[in-house]
């Protein structure tokens, strides 16, 4: 014990009561379960219990810790001062800590935070307690398990492909082997260069070569005996990563990547989709609010002032006007056509196909036939809306058609059975009985298409502007069961139909 021991107590009376504990055997330290496994960078108890009928809350603690060369004062409990741990040596300062409301049930045990590599070793608990000495040696083991393991490639090493295992930060040094796809050991032989960081811990650096037609399926595990803790990391080769098909490597990558590219934009496209719905809501909520104000302030102001009154009816209809939109825009449904779609030859009436520039009358009692791709999806109930793009283009014709039952496949539809909006020569027409739309400055690059099946009818809408170009009664039959369907034009002299622009994710309007 030496020097230690003097500073605490006079050693002619720790002999004296050392006989005396020896007659009495009063007081006991439970021995401990050996060793104690503490986990680097984490906190570790080293157990000392006493065992005693009674216990004075006047005993001294005394932890040390015992390598060959030197003995280190590692922590004191004096009996007096309850809060902080004395003559703490420096290389366990701040890191030591007794359970002070434990001491009354002989609980002397220290807790140590922070396990480091160098606090491997022997620790003893001496205790001193009135007329009474006895001290117990606790051995702590230290242990730690490294990062996740990755396996690299070195490149071509003859025929086969040079593997490297790579895993950071662990104690004492791992095991590691190679297995294969059944998590036998493999045949291969194996090359071990792991190191050994300034802290103390170990980096494995394990290789090996992987011949071609051995089992593709490569496993690294590293194993921790000590905690019973293991790493490990699996790769499946394909054949053409080798060299003799080295050619279709760079093929393979190619398409690796361009996957991974499409997979992104699908993300991203999804992403953007929903926050765009989200903002459809709060656009809705907030014009809801806003027309609920206005109404007040026109019910306030009609008395005072005539013109604010016009102003504000007009800001009203037009908010009524968006509101209507963003409505029908709630009801976005996706609408897949492509050009192996099925193919409809529609008759319209408005001169698609004349380039004269012939009286009105005679354009629009002048009837053809235009072709057009109807989309995958069919309704029979509900509400569904969808955007088709028609940027610049001067000529084109879109809308809903309609099949009952028995209807043939591809067949020339009479006109009743669509309902459509066209543009011909610049002007907009709507199928039904060949309204001209009027429009001023009417710059159409996006239609909204609304299939209102609740209120029988279709509306069309101008997606940018919000405006309502022109609503179409729809006359239902109840038998038999009728499917609509969406249909889109056809880009000129192309199979391309003309684009679906993704609208919102359907938003329910009860939810607002
Ligand atoms: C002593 O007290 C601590 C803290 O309450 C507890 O974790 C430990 O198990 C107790 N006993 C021993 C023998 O360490």
């Amino acid at each position: 014990m030496g020097s230690t021991f003097q500073r605490v107590m006079n050693p002619h009376i720790i002999i004296f009561l050392r006989i005396i504990h020896l007659v009495t055997g009063q007081f006991k330290i439970i021995p401990p379960d050996n060793p104690v496994i503490g986990v680097i960078g984490k906190g570790v108890i080293l157990p000392c219990q006493l065992k005693a009928k009674t216990i004075s809350e006047r005993l001294s603690v005394q932890w040390i810790f015992t390598t060959n060369s030197e003995k280190i004062d590692v922590s004191t409990y004096d009996g007096k001062n309850t809060q902080n741990p004395v003559s703490e040596d420096k290389r366990y300062q701040g890191r030591t800590n007794f359970f002070h409301t434990e001491f009354n049930k002989g609980n002397v045990s220290l807790y140590l935070k922070n396990v480091m590599v160098s606090d491997k070793g022997k620790y003893t608990c001496s205790v001193f307690f009135e007329n009474w000495y006895d001290e117990v040696v606790v051995e702590l083991n230290v242990a730690a398990t490294g990062d996740e393991s990755s396996i690299f490639l070195n490149g071509h090493v003859g025929q086969g492909i040079g593997l490297t295992c790579k895993s950071q930060g662990w104690f004492p040094e791992p095991i590691v082997v190679w297995l294969d796809s059944k998590g036998d050991m493999r045949k291969e032989e194996v090359t071990i260069q792991n190191t050994k960081t300034s802290s103390g811990l170990f980096d494995v650096v394990s290789s090996m070569n992987l011949e071609p037609r051995s089992d593709m399926e490569v496993s690294c595990r590293i194993i921790n005996d000590l905690l019973n803790t293991a790493r490990e990391s699996r790769v499946l080769f394909s054949d053409v990563f080798f060299p003799s098909a080295s050619p279709w490597m760079t093929a393979f990558l190619v398409i690796l990547f361009l996957n991974v590219a499409v997979i992104a934009a699908i993300a991203y496209k999804l992403k953007s989709n929903s926050k765009r719905t989200l903002d459809a809501k709060q656009n809705k909520k907030k014009m809801e609010t806003e027309k609920e104000y206005l109404k007040e302030a026109l019910e306030t102001e009609e008395k005072t002032n005539k013109g604010a009154k016009a102003e504000n009816r007009k800001r009203l209809a037009r908010y009524q006007v968006e509101l209507d939109f963003w409505e029908a825009q709630s009801h976005a449904v996706p609408i897949t056509v492509n050009p192996d779609c099925r193919e409809l030859e529609l008759r319209v009436s408005g001169a698609l196909d004349t380039k004269s520039h012939a009286s009105e009358s005679a354009e629009l009692s002048a009837a053809s036939t235009v072709p057009v791709l109807v989309g995958q999806e069919g309704f029979t109930a509900g509400k569904h809306y969808w955007e088709v793009e028609v940027e610049q283009q001067q000529d084109w014709v879109l809308g809903v058609v309609r099949e009952k039952g028995e209807q043939e496949e591809g067949g020339l539809l009479p006109t009743q059975d669509y309902w459509a909006l066209h543009r011909s020569q610049g002007e907009l027409f709507a199928s039904e009985g060949d309204v001209r739309v009027e429009k001023e400055q009417l710059r159409c690059s996006v239609i909204g298409v609304l299939l209102d099946l609740e209120e029988s009818q279709v509306k069309f809408y101008e997606a940018v502007q919000m405006l309502l170009l022109v609503t179409i009664p729809i006359s239902l039959a109840k038998e038999p069961v009728e499917m609509f369907h969406p249909f889109v034009p056809r880009r000129e002299g192309t199979f391309t139909p003309f684009a679906i622009r993704p609208v919102r994710i359907p938003v329910p309007l009860k939810a607002l």
